[in-house]
């Protein structure tokens, strides 16, 4: 036997005894930042690391620091400031101590502990009395699996928020009870579309027990039972002096790396992919991952004509630095075109399919107005609307990507017209002189038109400002003759709604191909033709997935008609109401938040602040996909850019009319977000604002929700159902500070949402009527 067997089977005999002789962490032992709990070898220890620069977290690390396991990953494993101990206290719960008092456990056990210990394999154990294993870091991975552990069916694994944040960061690693090992962005369902790696070991149906495995020399593996059946990476790495381990890398990839234990270094051996654009969610939407040639990392490209929300931040989506594509193209001053962008892939979620050459997609996107993006694959045109998600550049693929954006071609001409047009200086008073030449020119065509329309009924006719002589407002729309749409309405026969400025009538247009609902305003209603034109100039250049399109009109001399698109599924106020089809509590808070999406828009997304002034539950209406979508600007008086408020007689509907209409108080975007949390209180509740069936206590929604609030008896306030009385309180809070008395204390609509979405704390609010009563 040579001296160097010898000495290799000693290395090995002492390896051996040292895992068998763990140390021992007895209770009353404790930690502090700079101390630690090692394994007998020293490879591994337990204790405090370095987390953000200047912050600790607790966990399992290599004594070169590269930490295997981390403690409250999920929540946070920043450890407080005023922690001064880690603790395995006498009363056997481990324990991160405050300065103050007031322990906090680090791992939260329903047993007493009564020893623990590092391990010499990276498996940190807490035994019983009976030194029985109670809990082990192996059984709960956070992104890193040693040799020996194992990731049973069922069970993911999470990268890390970034190199010096070990907190739950964007990816998974699952391991499927179908047998199927698979990769997958964070809070998205395990389905296909979402995936970028799997090991295609689906066994769905039969009896299997598949899971993951680790071998000292780095080699992965799937077993069912105890029976091999895949090797995934093949392994075969040194495993003298150095340690062989997977980590689910930040960036979504994961990879074997060997750590030397001599020099401290650690060697990628193996990833799962070679392209680091591979995870989806890597960008955020309307953003494709490509590899900069210069230093080789992924980054992260916005579409043409799209800028980041939040530059440096890879996930936040990119948005349109042109004005909203408005289809049907209502504003002719909007020109769209089609930018070219070659060799990515995207994820699929086109609306219709078809086989054409590249040309001719590129044209049939830009002449269909509902398609924002077609992506030109083989030679399939796929027409897509955005966001576009799962983007990224792959050099070898012929794809092509046409995405749709708008110039503005016409100078502003109008007094307030609301477009984003770029002006040279030196030619203003030109712009000025022509414009109004050409405003009158525009007003006599719009009479003459008006008079061709009398007379000749029968024409369908369409104004179209080819040469971009497009200068009166609103005139974009589809114009219709009353006998079109008499025609279209089957002469007004389905009455679908009536409200304070006509009755709507359900109707179909383009030879029966179209649903549109026609709204005819009343004759006698006074401010009928003020109305008329605020709805046009006001609706006309609108477009937001919450608001109702309008799409045309009728201007016949007492006949005053508007076509909207038609919402197949009525209004809120038939769902909210309806004792016997009771929407689900996440179905009522999507609505609300669709619904403040909508409101917000008017409020501050539009160049031109509009303050709807009569926000209720009968002017939101669902579409086919039970979106809901604001109507009715009928009472929405238009404000200059400039200015915050407006006076005005009372408009808007009782019960939702904000206190400061009977107080000849000025009326800010703010009285919306009144009448928005009275709706909201009714959403929450199911029920209408004023109840006169009910208790005087309960008659007066605001009054009585603010009541339960204050009592503590949030429940009863949903009664039957069955949703967290932390959520149903949130909502209330968010209602309660919509409907202060002061304006000024109501939050924005801005605010409001974010609220609603949950990403802003929600403060206590006060009584709405404390206001009242001050003064
Ligand atoms: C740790 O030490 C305690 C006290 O010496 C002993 O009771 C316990 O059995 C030991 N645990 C292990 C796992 O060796
Ligand atoms: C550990 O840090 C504390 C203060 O945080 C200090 O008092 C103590 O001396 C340090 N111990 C060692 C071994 O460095
Ligand atoms: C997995 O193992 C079970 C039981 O050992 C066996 O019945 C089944 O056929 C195996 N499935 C596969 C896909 O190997
Ligand atoms: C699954 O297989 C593992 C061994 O690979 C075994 O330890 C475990 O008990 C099995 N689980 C079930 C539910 O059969
Ligand atoms: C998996 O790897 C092991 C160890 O390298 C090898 O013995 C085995 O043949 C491999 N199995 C398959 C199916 O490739
Ligand atoms: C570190 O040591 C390993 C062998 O233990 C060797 O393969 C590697 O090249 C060394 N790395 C450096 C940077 O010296
Ligand atoms: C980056 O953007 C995403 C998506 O908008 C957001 O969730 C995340 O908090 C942002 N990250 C930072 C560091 O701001």
């Amino acid at each position: 036997m040579s001296i160097l067997t010898i000495l290799f089977l000693l290395v090995i005999s002492t390896a051996a005894e040292a895992q068998r002789k763990p140390s021992n962490i007895t209770l009353g032992s404790s930690l502090t930042p700079n101390s630690t709990w090692p394994s007998s070898s020293g490879v591994y220890v337990f204790g405090f690391f370095p987390q953000h620069d200047s912050s600790y977290a607790v966990g399992i690390f290599l004594h070169d620091k590269t930490v295997v396991w981390t403690a409250n990953r999920d929540s946070d494993p920043t450890v407080p400031d005023d922690v001064v101990s880690l603790l395995l206290s006498p009363e056997g719960r481990l324990i991160l101590r405050r300065r103050q008092g007031q322990d906090e456990d680090v791992i939260r056990l329903s047993t007493t502990i009564a020893s623990a210990s590092m391990l010499d394999n990276g498996n940190f154990v807490l035994y019983d009395s009976n030194s029985r294993i109670i809990w082990q870091s192996f059984d709960h991975p956070t992104n890193t699996l040693l040799p020996g552990q194992r990731l049973p069916p069922g069970k993911e694994i999470f990268s890390s928020v970034s190199e010096t944040d070990y907190g739950r960061g964007i990816f998974r690693l699952k391991m499927q009870n179908d047998g199927n090992l698979v990769q997958y962005p964070i809070n998205t369902p395990d389905t296909s579309p979402n995936s970028y790696y799997s090991s295609i070991t689906d066994r769905a149906g039969s009896n299997i027990n598949i899971s993951l495995n680790l071998d000292s020399d780095g080699r992965l593996y799937l077993l069912n039972g105890s029976l091999l059946l895949k090797n995934i990476s093949d392994g075969g790495f040194p495993t003298q002096g150095s340690i062989n381990l997977m980590r689910l890398d930040v960036g979504g990839i994961f990879r074997i790396y060997s750590l030397s234990l001599g020099n401290l270094t650690m060697t990628r051996r193996w990833s799962s992919t070679d392209d680091e654009c591979v995870p989806k969610g890597f960008c955020g939407v309307n953003a494709y991952c490509t590899m900069t040639t210069s230093d080789d990392a992924p980054v992260c490209q916005c579409l043409p004509g799209f800028v980041s929300v939040q530059s440096g931040n890879n996930t936040a989506p990119c948005s349109r630095t042109f004005s909203v594509h408005v289809c049907p193209n209502i504003d002719d001053r909007l020109k769209s075109e089609m930018i070219r962008v070659e060799s990515t892939e995207w994820d699929e979620t086109s609306y219709e399919i078809k086989i054409m050459s590249e040309e001719e997609c590129r044209k049939s996107c830009l002449d269909d107005c509902n398609c924002e993006v077609a992506n030109y694959v083989g030679n399939e045109c796929r027409k897509q609307r955005l966001p576009l998600r799962y983007g990224r550049r792959n050099s070898r693929s012929s794809n092509v990507a046409f995405v749709r954006i708008t110039t503005s071609t016409v100078p502003d001409l109008g007094g307030d017209t609301d477009h984003k047009i770029i002006m040279k200086k030196e030619r203003r008073i030109d712009a000025i002189i022509i414009g109004i030449v050409l405003m009158s020119i525009g007003v006599l065509a719009l009479s003459i038109s008006v008079i061709f329309v009398l007379q000749k009924r029968k024409v369908y006719m369409k104004i179209s400002n080819e040469d971009g002589a497009n200068f009166v407002e609103g005139i974009s729309l589809q114009v219709f003759t009353f006998e079109q749409l008499s025609e279209a309405t089957n002469g007004f026969k389905e009455e679908v709604g009536r409200g304070a400025s006509g009755t709507v009538y359900k109707g179909v247009v383009q030879n029966g191909q179209k649903m549109v609902a026609v709204k005819r305003l009343e004759k006698d209603f006074a401010q009928g033709e003020i109305e008329f034109q605020t709805e046009l100039k006001t609706i006309g250049k609108m477009y937001h997935r919450n608001l109702v399109r309008l799409l045309g009109y009728c201007f016949d001399g007492d006949n005053k008609l508007l076509v909207f698109e038609y919402m197949s599924n009525g209004s809120l106020a038939d769902i909210l109401f309806n004792q016997e089809k009771r929407l689900s509590w996440e179905e009522r808070i999507d609505i609300a938040r669709d619904i403040s999406r909508g409101i917000l828009y008017l409020h501050q997304e539009c160049e031109t602040q509009i303050i709807h002034c009569d926000i209720k539950p009968q002017n939101i209406l669902m579409d086919d996909n039970w979106r809901a979508k604001i109507s009715d600007f009928g009472v929405a008086k238009l404000l200059k850019q400039d200015q915050t408020n407006t006076y005005t007689g009372i408009r808007g509907t009782k019960g939702y009319v904000a206190p400061e209409w009977y107080k000849q108080q000025a009326i800010t975007v703010k009285a919306d977000v009144y009448s928005f949390g009275v709706m909201l209180l009714e959403i929450i509740c199911c029920r209408k604002c004023v109840d006169s069936g009910r208790s005087e206590d309960e008659a007066i929604l605001e009054e009585w929700v603010y009541d339960c609030y204050a009592t503590g008896k949030i429940g009863s306030l949903v009664r039957d159902e069955m949703v967290e009385e932390r959520k149903v309180e949130r909502m209330v809070k968010i209602g309660i500070w919509c409907v202060q008395y002061d304006p000024s204390l109501r939050p924005t609509m801005k605010k409001v949402l974010l609220m609603l979405e949950g990403t802003v704390e929600i403060p206590i609010p006060p009584n709405p009527s404390s206001f009242l009563s001050s003064i």
